[in-house]
This record gives structure tokens, sequence and C-alpha cells, in this order.
């Protein structure tokens, strides 16, 4: 199988790059991860990476002038590791427009609401603060606008009456991991794939069972 190349740019935990790197562990996952990179050197999820025998970089955006600078390193690490598609997984510095202009509809993003709802950071508390029932996860292109971009998946994920802000982050982060490997392997297929500005899915797709996540009604259909 024709696996594509990933690089996986993080900056923290790194808990999302990990169910990637599970998911590419099966032989008949279309992807695999060529190198991780973070942009803080301390970030957890490079040694988990490393101890996984995957190549890591950290290449710290504090010892650059100007984000160019630092994206040009980074444009050329992806290039030297031959990455054909970037995901995002927890990855802290916007990216100029060049950037994302060289990686265009080559580069995914995972975002903890369901978009384009709650974009931008403290994603959990602004969806308690708004009351909403319903929550999620959301994996897309990237574009240069924040977290916008043509919407590749999402899984939904109910607000229980006494979540706070860590309970909910726990329940959408678990939908996170599967949701990224799953987004992936349509695009990565080209079951999923971009038009006009969205994303279809190919029919084909449509059909199997892992293409549809159920719907979940908040509160439960039966206790109403
Ligand atoms: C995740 O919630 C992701 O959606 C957001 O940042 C968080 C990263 O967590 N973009 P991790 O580093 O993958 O554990």
């Amino acid at each position: 199988m024709n696996k594509k190349r990933i690089g996986v740019l993080i900056s923290g935990r790194g808990s999302n790059m990990s169910s990637l790197i599970e998911a590419c562990k099966s032989p008949d996952f279309p992807a695999e991860i060529s190198v991780v990179i973070s942009n803080r050197p301390k970030a957890a999820g490079l040694e988990i990476a490393a101890s996984k025998g995957i190549k890591t970089l950290a290449i710290n955006h504090r010892n650059y002038d100007t984000r160019a600078a630092f994206e040009t390193d980074l444009h050329q690490a992806l290039m030297d590791a031959q990455v054909e598609l970037i995901c995002n997984a927890g990855f802290l510095r916007l990216l100029t427009a060049e950037f994302v202009d060289k990686w265009h509809d080559r580069q995914l993003n995972i975002h903890p609401s369901l978009l384009p709802s709650f974009k931008g950071l403290h994603t959990h508390q602004r969806a308690l603060d708004a009351g909403v029932k319903i929550t999620g996860c959301t994996v897309h292109l990237v574009r240069t606008d924040m977290d916008a971009g043509p919407i590749i998946a999402q899984a939904a994920v109910a607000v229980e009456h006494d979540d706070n802000e860590q309970t909910l982050a726990a329940r959408v982060l678990a939908a996170e991991h599967q949701l990224y490997p799953h987004a992936l392997k349509m695009f990565a297929l080209g079951e999923a794939f971009v038009k006009n500005e969205m994303i279809e899915i190919r029919a084909k797709a449509q059909q199997t069972p892992s293409s549809k996540l159920p719907a979940i009604f908040s509160p439960p259909l039966d206790k109403v």
C-alpha cells in the first residue's frame, strides 16, 4: 500500500499524536508518520514519539526573530522528511498565510469544538458558559483564518448537567482520539476530498459504518 507520509506538529502532551501513531501501526492504514515536530523543546509528546521510534525534532520558535524565519526552517524540516500531509495536533503557533498557502489542502488540524462554534482557546469553558447541550470536535483543513477551513469530520459529545471544564474536556478528547485517525484515513484515501471549498465524501465511504458516527441527543431521548 502506498502510504502518505505525515508530519505531525505538536506543542504539548501529544495525546492526539499518540492516537495517530497507534492508527498508523495498522498495515492497512493509508498513512505513516515521517516526523513529529514541536515548537516547544520540552513538549511531552516529543519523548513519547521518540520512544516509539519516530523521528522527532524541536524547532524552538523563541530562537527566531520572525515568524517567517521560524517557518522557513519548519518547512525545510518537513521537506527533508518528505512529508506529504501535515497533521496539526495541539500545535499552538499561528502560521502565516505564506506557510498555510504552501501546504494548501495538505494540512489538517483538530479543534475541540463543533466548528464554526467556539474557535480559539478555552473552548470547553466557553461551551459551558453558553449552555450548549451538544459540543464535540472537528478535523478540518487549515486555512489562513484560525480554526476555519473545510470540515473533514466531526464528532458530537453530549454536555452533562454536572460537567465542568475538565470532565467535558476529557470526554471530548476521547472523541478526538477516534476522530482524527478516522478523518486522516478518509482524506489520505481520497474518500474525503475538497470541492468548492467544502469536503465531499465519496458515496462508497458514506456507506461504510466507520464514516457514520451516531447522532447524540442531549438530554438523552429516552429520559425526556
Ligand atoms: C486537543 O484538545 C486539540 O483538539 C487541541 O489541542 C489539544 C491538544 O491535546 N487543538 P494533545 O496535545 O493532543 O493531547
